[in-house]
């Protein structure tokens, strides 16, 4: 039997599991819209929505259509194709939807934009 409340589990670092991988130098859009990039090997789109910066994967979930096409409504960010959107925060549909698009952390460091990616478990074992 498993006492649930006494289980310690080990601690884990997030960032050590992440690859920061480096965006913009200085050339961050700074006007609203959406863009399409390449980062660790995956496409991403960028997005500036209220002023906000945000990264998200670039393909949507529903039947495989290019969201850097799409726009932005009121924090969610919809697909050119069938109009899904999908919340820029957290990344899932709308409601009905049940479906998600990735949303990845995103850092400056100076003027420099970072994109963060969660490395492999086959990465993490050969890394040097
Ligand atoms: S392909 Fe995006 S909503 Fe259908």
């Amino acid at each position: 039997m498993c006492d649930a409340e006494n289980v310690s589990l080990p601690a884990v670092d997030i960032d050590k599991r992440m690859k920061w991988i480096k965006l913009f130098d200085t050339d961050v859009p700074q006007q609203e819209g959406v863009w399409k990039t390449k980062a660790g090997g995956k496409k991403l789109c960028v997005v500036r929505h209220v002023g906000k910066l945000y990264a998200t994967s670039a393909e949507c979930p529903h039947a495989g259509a290019d969201l850097s096409a799409g726009w932005c409504e009121s924090g969610r960010l919809i697909c050119p194709y069938h109009r899904q959107a999908f919340n820029l925060e957290n990344g899932r549909g709308d409601p009905g939807q049940g479906n998600y698009i990735h949303i990845y952390p995103l850092e400056q460091r100076g003027d420099a934009w970072y994109v963060g990616m969660k490395e492999s478990l086959l990465s993490r074992l050969f890394k040097k």
